[in-house]
């Protein structure tokens, strides 16, 4: 069984619950299993590690600035092939580019304003689980 991380951002947590429930039960109907769940604020120097392999990019602060400006949910799921089957279901970086009925096509915004983070792949999911969970 292969594990990923997944977190929900800002602008999802300060909507309310309702739109965090709702996104918790598209991950579990897909099979997932909440192996740690945590509702978090975190220091930018922190928020800038965990995004460190795009700090030479020209979005790199706003960024930053944004994943700690507020609460986000961190959570570990568990599932067969757990990390391609959430980059799928949480749909393309850009919401407006994402398939209908992803997450980021129902809840994301912009770019900038995408709902959630799922791990690119296993070396990544491997580093932020250790990051986040220890
Ligand atoms: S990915 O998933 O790494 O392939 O996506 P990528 O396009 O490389 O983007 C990495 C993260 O940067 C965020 N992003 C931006 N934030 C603010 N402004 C702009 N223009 C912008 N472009 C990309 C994007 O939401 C990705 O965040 P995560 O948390 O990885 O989804």
């Amino acid at each position: 069984m292969q594990q990923t991380y997944f977190m929900i951002k800002p602008e999802i947590v300060a909507a309310g619950d309702q739109k965090i429930g709702a996104i918790l039960d598209i991950v579990n109907k897909a099979g997932f299993r909440i192996t740690g769940l945590q509702l978090r604020e975190l220091d930018r120097s922190f928020v800038e590690i965990f995004y460190g392999e795009h700090s030479e990019r020209p979005f790199f602060g706003e960024l930053c600035d944004y994943i700690s400006s507020g609460p986000v949910v961190t959570i570990r799921l568990q599932r067969e092939n757990a990390v391609a089957a959430l980059r799928e279901l949480i749909g393309a970086t850009n919401p407006q580019e994402a398939a209908i009925g992803t997450i980021r096509n129902l809840y994301g915004a912009s770019l900038a304003n995408n709902a959630v983070h799922a791990s690119a792949n296993t070396d990544d999911a491997a580093r932020e689980l250790e990051l986040f969970f220890g």
